[in-house]
Order: structure tokens, then sequence, then C-alpha cells
């Protein structure tokens, strides 16, 4: 007879960017050891985790009604469910959370996932909210287990966290803390790891990640470049990229790189969320349109096949129609492949939210105007590839039977007819039509092509 307990079961739910997906696989992976196993549908859970994001108003809206669903069906089951909020909502708002929403056992900082089990231990022990918003001195990254389940072909790894930038609009710097890279040992066995799982795409994460400064085997500090040098190296791993980057730590050595590095994708997310120096300066972004402009040129000089993508912030406060011209006018000379807009959203305790606001009505039609330029540019990126014979990443099955779907070098979703199972492979394909968010393509026949 079996003395095991029975498995403990546990849904999470993810907001917000790639580093919350990230966090979101390393607590599920740090509670398995505990028994836990994830399941679909959140009511057959014993312990539900709402991964927020707090970027936004809205972002923290969809906390609160989540939540609010959370409740019934912990009610239901008499309390049986231990609910936890973790990420930049949690840091951001740890004590009024606990307070609008009482039923909430466990409310964790993004920096303070590792110690779960212990904070799941008191929670059982205690009523009401367990919070722990801590910026612990002790890295995260050192106390996850390394048996990670695989997460496919395509695989995250945050490399880089916090942000020191301090941007006028945004709460990173408050929710994520400081900036810190996680030494390069570690980055490399985490890597390896992935790709002996399967992994031949690596995303390299940060909210500034091309600050990227780890500390190196030699004792020195080395760069994003270095370090994807190194990565490189990895046999089986096909492609890398990295996100999110700010312009001015785009150093020419990572430029270079995109030319000297043949598993570095010609595609760079680069979010300069304004075309007006005056707002730049308001964002406390500390560069100027022309700096983006430069970075752009001497990118496409090098790998004319780059692509572009951005994030752009339209009402920010100061924000008159002749600079809201100049972001349009940045837009048009760039070209994007892909991007993303939003409208300014005050954010509490940013310098920005304190300032008169730029009304409503005119941030939202600034914004339908300028996402209409950028759905017509990724249309025509996309048209463009119609007629490419170009490498694909197959990374699993498509929608329809006797599909399969992939990636193109710059992260288009590409569809295939083709009967066999291709995951993990990349092979040369024809584009022959352009869809609004997908190609579609026939397979060249040929060798499997090595990166
Ligand atoms: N670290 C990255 C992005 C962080 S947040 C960077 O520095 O670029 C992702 C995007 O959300 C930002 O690039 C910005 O465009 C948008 N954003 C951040 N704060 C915002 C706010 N208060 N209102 C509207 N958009 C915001
Ligand atoms: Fe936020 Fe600016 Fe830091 Fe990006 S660089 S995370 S926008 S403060
Ligand atoms: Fe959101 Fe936090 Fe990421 S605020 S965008 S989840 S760093």
């Amino acid at each position: 007879m079996s003395t095991q307990r029975p498995p403990r079961k546990l849904h999470v739910v993810t907001h917000g960017c790639q580093m919350n997906v990230y966090d979101s696989a390393r607590m599920t992976d740090l509670l398995r050891p505990l028994g836990y196993e994830s399941v679909d549908a959140p009511e057959a859970a014993d312990m539900l985790i709402l991964n927020t994001c707090h970027i936004r108003e809205r972002a923290e809206e969809k906390v609160f009604s989540q939540l609010g669903r959370w409740r019934v069906m912990k009610e239901a089951k008499d309390g049986e469910m231990m609910i936890a909020v973790t990420g930049c909502v949690a840091q951001a708002e740890g004590e009024v959370l606990a307070k609008r929403a009482p039923f909430v056992d466990l409310v964790v900082g993004p920096q303070a996932y590792h110690r779960l089990p212990e904070l799941i231990a008191q929670a059982h022990r205690k009523t009401g909210t367990v919070i722990d918003t801590d910026f612990p001195v002790e890295q995260k990254f050192d106390f996850l287990p390394d048996d990670a389940a695989p997460q496919g072909v395509v695989s995250f790894l945050s490399i880089q966290e916090g942000c020191d930038k301090f941007c006028s609009f945004c709460v990173v710097p408050y929710t994520r803390g400081a900036e810190a890279s996680r030494p390069v040992v570690s980055v490399i066995a985490e890597a390896k790891r992935m790709v002996a799982k399967g992994a031949k795409e690596l995303a390299l994460l940060g909210q500034n990640v091309n600050a990227y400064h780890g500390e190196g085997p030699d004792g020195k500090i080395w760069s994003l470049t270095r370090l994807m040098q190194t990565l490189s190296e990895i046999e089986g791993l096909e492609r890398i990229r990295y996100t999110t980057s700010h312009p001015n730590d785009m150093a020419d050595e990572l430029i270079l790189a995109h030319r000297d590095n043949a598993k570095l994708m010609p595609f760079l997310h680069l979010p300069v969320q304004s075309g007006s120096d005056k707002i730049l300066r308001a964002m406390n972004r500390k560069h100027k349109a022309d700096e983006f402009r430069r970075i752009v040129a001497k990118l496409k000089e090098i790998r004319p096949d780059m692509a572009f993508s951005s994030d752009f912030i339209v009402g920010h406060p100061g924000e008159t129609d002749a600079d809201f011209e100049a972001t349009m006018a940045l837009i048009r000379e760039t070209g994007f492949a892909l991007a993303y807009s939003f409208t300014y959203s005050p954010r509490p305790g940013t310098p920005a939210a304190g300032l008169p606001q730029v009304e409503t009505a005119v941030k939202d039609a600034r914004l339908q105007e300028l996402q209409a330029l950028l759905r017509r540019q990724q249309d025509e990126f996309n048209a463009a590839t119609v007629g490419l014979e170009t490498p694909v990443l197959f990374t699993g099955k498509g929608r329809y039977p006797g599909q399969i779907a992939g990636r193109s070098l710059w992260l288009q979703p590409v569809v295939v007819e083709h009967g066999q199972d291709l995951t993990g492979q990349v092979r040369m394909v024809k584009i022959h039509h352009a869809n609004p968010n997908s190609l579609l393509g026939t397979l060249l026949e040929q060798e499997t092509i090595a990166a």
C-alpha cells in the first residue's frame, strides 16, 4: 500500500511580459517537487497562482476581475483552495491587495518567488494574507531547481532583471527593483539544459537585456555580445534572440554581432516610445530620435535583411500634435515589421502621473492613426517576403490537420502543408502568400540546413 500523498493540483495564470511567462514556468518547476502538478481547469486546483502585470491601468484591472472569479470558486470549495498573487501588482500593491482581496492567501513579489514553498507552509499555518515583497539580497536564480520542464523548440531564458532607468511613465524600476545580471556560468548551464531538452531557439530576456553585465568565469564582466558568442557555440542551438533592448545600451559590438554571430537573428525589438526629442526628454529616455535613427541605419548597413520592432506610447504628458507628428515621421522613415503601441496610462508613484494629462479622446485618436500606419507597415513587410526562399524553424503542428507551423528569421509565423512532423528542424521554405499575421509557404525539398 502506498503512503504517498495524492498529487496536489496547481493552476497558474500569467499576465504581462515574457519575464512573467518565464517566472511562471520556474514557479511551476519549484512546486513540482512538493507534489504539485499542473491542471488546465482552475476549479480542479488546490493552488491558484495569478502572476500579474502592473504596466498599465488595464493590466491591473484584469487582476481584480480574475480574482473575483477565483473567489467564487474558493467559496464553492469551502475555502479549500489557496490563492497566490505574484508578479508586479503583488510588488506594487501588496498591502492594498491584501485589504481589497482578503481571500488571497499569499502575495509574493517577483524577486521573492523562490521562497514560495516556505511561504505556502506559512500560509497554511496562519489566517489572513502572507505578504513577501522584499528585494532579498540573495538572487532568486540561485535557488531555483535545475530540473525545469522543457519549454519546447523556442525557449525563454531570463538573464537580467530590473531597471535603473526610471523612465517618467514606467513602474518597472519600482516593481522589479535595481538592474541585476545573472552570472555567465548560471546562464550557460541553463541554456545547455534547455538545448538538451530540445530547444533550438533561445530568447534571452531582460527588461534591459542589452545592458547585461554578468560576472564571467574569468572574473571579468561579460557583455551581452560576449555571452551570446559563447552561447552560439552550444551544439544543436540554431537561433538566438534577445529582448527587450534600450537604445542607449546598443553598443557597437552588439550591432556588429548581427553580422558576425551566425546564430543571431536579423531582427531587433528596440522600443523608442516617441519620435519627438521634447517628449523623449520628458520621458527621461536620455537619447534623441536621431540616435535611434543611427542605430537602425548602422544595422541596415551591416545586415540588409535586418527587420525592426518597437514600442510606442502616445499621449505622454506634454505631447502636442507636432510631437505626435514627429513620431509618425519616425515610423514612416524606419518601416517596422512589428510594433506594440499604447496610450499613456498614468501609473501611481511615477513622475509623469502627476503632470497635466492629455485628453483621453486625443490620445485615442492618435493611437488609432499610429496603429493604422503600423498595421500597413506590417502588411507591407509580410507581403515583401512573398517569393522568398528562407529558413523556417518548425515549432509544431499547424492549426489544421496536415499543416506544420514554424517561424521565419523575422518572427513571422509560417504555415506549410506537410504530412511529416518537422518539429525542431530548420528547413528552407518558399513563401507564397502573406496573411495579416502569418505566412504560407511550401517546403523546398532538401536537407536540413545547419545554422
Ligand atoms: N524595458 C522595456 C519595456 C518595458 S514595458 C523598455 O525599456 O523598453 C513595455 C512597454 O510598455 C514599454 O516599452 C512602453 O511602451 C509601455 N509602457 C510602459 N509604461 C507605460 C505606461 N505608463 N503607459 C503606457 N504604456 C506604457
Ligand atoms: Fe521602464 Fe524605461 Fe526601464 Fe524600460 S527602460 S523598464 S520603459 S523604466
Ligand atoms: Fe508587466 Fe512587470 Fe513585465 S509590470 S510588463 S509584468 S515587468
